[in-house]
């Protein structure tokens, strides 16, 4: 059953407006503490997904994976196969900008990266990966009015983790003014701008890469809760 080979949920599970970490178990974690009547539509590959309600709106919530294949199969499957409008990714950064500190918010305006993915729609130059403006406004208004202040800019969609080359790479994005790092709004942006659909790329400070600094998974679901709380509010 499913409408693809990747997700076990049947046209008209999967809501329009659909909050994206990229550990399913996070996925797990808001339908289980924050959704009302949350059903589990997916546990293919234990890519956890479910669809219940935030304030009486419908909302779904799924795992997409690490890195830009995963997130590009999940999201181009939601857009096409079940009619998903708005992509909203929660996810984990490390800062490339000194002012940027452990738990800091992020909104990703746009995302470079060092993938290929962009390279499947032929374009006679190199595509901007941007985020939705409405989604970006809402997502800063939403914050300002928690108290919360994201910072709000460049990001860097990386294809490596481990970089045989140490942290060469990251500087040199670090100069561009790009301010975190994370490995899957590029594919997103992509995906969602070829559909004509609206995304989103938010992210918690996890690690500060130059100084050898990450924080515990334990750390991150508390201050994962802040920024999930904004995107929910976003629906
Ligand atoms: N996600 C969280 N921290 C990261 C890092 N340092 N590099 C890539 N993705 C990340």
């Amino acid at each position: 059953m499913g409408l693809t080979p990747h997700n076990a949920a049947n046209l008209g599970d999967i809501a329009e407006t659909i909050l994206l970490p990229g550990d399913p178990l996070r996925a797990k974690f808001i339908a289980e503490n924050f959704l009302e009547n949350a059903v589990e539509y997916n546990t293919v590959r234990g890519m956890y997904g479910y669809t219940g309600y935030y304030k009486g709106k419908r909302i779904s919530v799924q795992g997409t994976g690490m890195g830009g294949p995963s997130m590009g199969i999940y999201s181009y499957e939601l857009i096409h196969f079940y009619g998903v409008k708005n992509l909203i990714r929660i996810g984990s950064a490390g800062a490339l900008n000194s002012n940027l500190k452990i738990h800091d918010i992020v909104i990703g305006m746009a995302a470079c990266t060092d993938s290929n993915y962009g390279s499947q729609y032929n374009l006679p130059g190199t595509f901007a990966p941007i985020a939705s403006f409405e989604l970006v406004k809402k997502a800063h208004d939403i914050a300002l009015e928690k108290g919360i202040t994201p910072v709000v800019g460049n990001i860097f969609s990386s294809d490596v983790f481990y970089n045989d080359g140490g942290l060469d790479a990251l500087k040199s994005w670090s100069k561009m003014n790009v301010l975190a790092v994370e490995m899957e709004a590029a594919a997103l942006y992509m995906n969602a701008a070829r559909a004509g659909v609206n995304a989103l790329c938010m992210l918690t400070i996890s690690d500060l890469p130059f100084e050898g600094i990450a924080t515990t998974a334990m750390e991150r679901q508390t201050a994962f809760t802040k920024m999930m709380e904004i995107a929910l509010e976003l629906a």
